[in-house]
């Protein structure tokens, strides 16, 4: 693994190693706080201490000892940190071709690591609900982080298509359905009727279970019809979303293989009875874990049981990730905590990645979204706020092509909403502020990227990359080439801890950034991206594509789209 992600910082590492008798590697690589400081700090605690030095003392003579390489131009002591001066233009050189060539990131850095990543994993016979659209989003942007650096990802929808409850439905429909089209509007009805008006729900719902698990025919005939349609609703809104799952094995794959799991616990004498069920005691646990009902069917903790084994045997993953809603931690620490009893030393590798609640906040956003739960009619409303947001900014937008961007950009809105704070967090979700152009929202990432594709389209000729950076001479330009420099480090911190938050918040720094060069050219022409004279305009629209390229990418981060214009 590299330890420095781009040819900057690794130059100002092995400007302070070259001095100091240390691995270039072992040093960090941070941003000065203010950029008049310069570029890359270097901190000297580590030298220091092996020397037995002062750090502020090391620092210095480090300093006065720089020679200019091609990146760095020079160096300062600043108390016990090296502070170096980019060579500009070589600089702009390396980001600008690298952006604009493919991408910033490492595309190797996770070669030969597996990540799997179960996300959505609704239930069946229910609709995708407003609130499942966290755990969605999250994770593919997960998974489409960890697949840009190069990691194997193994995307994992773990339905819940098995369980009492869904022997409830069965008895449910077997009772008052009359042969009906089992739509899944009306498996939940029925569901909550069965709640509400039968004596014993969940001793009839085991029943209904123990016969799905005997492998009964008829049971499993009508179980299979209700995971079809409920199926067909849930590819639905990932078509819309563009995910693509590459494991679909749900819980009714895995209730089939508990049999020899539940022997190895009871050989090995983990597996106790406990008033009639079957249970794993665990430490520092106020309940043990509960594998066998009385009845002898299987439970959602048996199940996943299996499946984290499952995973395990079958892709190797370095890291085997859970994103499920916070109310399922304890679920998660037991499991864990069961793998590891077990004896399985991966179970260190699965992580809980959990997030807090939506709610719908702000009075508008509150009457037009209060009762809407569907997942579906919610990407709908943000289509038309957007519409109408676009057919305000900009008139003139064909028809067509203003709904395709609607729906791009209302999705996006949404995506974002969801995304932008810190994971566990909840989240008061205001529809307005989400479809705002002008906002720290989606759509005003979706229409910085839309900008510069606006303003490339204008120029009208061939984005070069072999032309004179040192024409990039403004501050402002050199503001947005650094920022495009943190991207790489943004994309590991997201994936080191599962944070996708940081790339929305940076998507927002870099389009702010671009936006202050690009307004400068309002009071000033000279300062202009098209301004006449040739070379100072290529090099100018060369950075404005090596933004637009990160924007772009940083969108599909995300899971989203990213218009060419708005
Ligand atoms: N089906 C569950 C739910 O809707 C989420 C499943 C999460 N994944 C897991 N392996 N338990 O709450």
């Amino acid at each position: 693994m590299p330890s420095h992600l781009t040819p900057l910082h690794s130059a100002a590492a092995e400007a302070v190693a070259a001095h100091a008798g240390v691995a270039a590697s072992e040093l960090k690589v941070e941003t000065p706080p203010r950029p008049e400081m310069g570029d890359f700090a270097v901190g000297c605690f580590t030298i220091a201490k092996a020397k037995k030095a002062n750090p502020a003392q090391v620092a210095k003579e480090i300093a006065a000892a720089f020679q200019p390489t091609e990146l760095l131009a020079s160096a300062t002591a600043a108390g016990p940190f090296v502070n170096f001066r980019a060579n500009r233009a070589a600089a702009f050189k390396w980001l600008i071709g690298a952006a604009t060539g493919g991408s910033l990131l490492p595309r190797t850095l996770g070669a030969g690591k597996t990540i799997t990543i179960d996300y959505g994993s609704p239930n069946i016979s229910k609709r995708l609900a407003y609130h499942h659209i966290r755990s969605t989003t999250i994770g593919h942007a997960l998974a489409q982080s960890f697949r840009a650096l190069g990691y194997r990802v193994v995307a994992i929808n773990f339905l819940g298509d098995w369980g009492t409850t869904h022997g409830m439905v069965l008895a449910a429909y077997e009772r008052w359905g009359a042969g009906a089209p089992p739509t899944i509007d009306l498996l939940d009805q029925l569901y909550k009727r069965f709640r509400a008006e039968v004596a014993d729900p969940e001793g009839e719902g085991r029943a209904w279970l123990k016969r799905l698990e005997n492998g009964e025919p008829e049971a499993t005939a009508l179980w299979q019809r209700f995971r079809d349609v409920s199926w067909a609703e849930f590819e639905e809104v990932y078509r819309i979303l563009d995910i693509h799952y590459d494991d679909l094995n749900g819980e009714a794959y895995f209730a089939k293989q508990t049999d020899a799991i539940l022997e190895k616990l009871k050989d090995e004498g983990l597996l106790v009875e406990s008033e009639g069920a079957q249970v794993v005691e665990l430490e520092e646990e106020k309940a043990p874990i509960v594998l066998l009902s009385k009845d002898g069917t299987t439970l959602y903790a048996t199940r996943d049981v299996a499946a984290a084994i499952y995973r395990e045997e079958r892709y190797h993953p370095t890291r085997s990730l859970y994103v499920v809603d916070r109310g399922q931690s304890f679920h998660f620490r037991q499991l864990f905590k069961l793998l590891a009893k077990m004896g399985f030393g991966w179970a260190s590798t699965c992580q809980h990645i959990s997030f807090g609640q939506v709610k719908v906040g702000g009075k508008k956003a509150g009457s037009r979204l209060g009762n809407v739960v569907l997942m579906r009619d919610v990407f709908k409303i943000a289509e038309d706020e957007v519409r109408e947001v676009i057919a305000q900014v900009n008139p003139s937008l064909p028809a067509d092509v203003r709904d395709q961007v609607a729906r791009q950009v209302g999705i996006g809105a949404m995506i974002f909403g969801n995304l932008a704070s810190q994971r566990e967090k909840d989240i008061e979700f205001d529809l307005d502020k989400a479809v705002s152009l002008d906002g720290d929202s989606g759509p005003y990432v979706q229409y910085s990227h839309a900008r510069c594709a606006s303003i490339l389209r204008k120029a009208n000729e061939p984005v070069a990359t072999d032309v004179d950076f040192g024409k990039l001479a403004s501050d402002a330009e050199w503001a947005v080439a650094k920022r495009l420099a943190d991207f790489p480090e943004i994309v590991v911190r997201a994936t080191d801890n599962c944070e996708p938050h940081v790339i929305c918040h940076y998507l927002l720094e870099l389009a702010g950034e671009f936006s202050r060069w690009y307004t400068a050219g309002n009071g000033d022409a000279t300062l202009r991206v098209l301004v006449d004279d040739a070379e100072v305009r290529r090099a100018r629209l060369a950075l404005v594509a090596a933004v637009q390229a990160t924007l772009r990418e940083g969108l599909s981060l995300l899971g989203m789209a990213a218009p060419d214009q708005m």
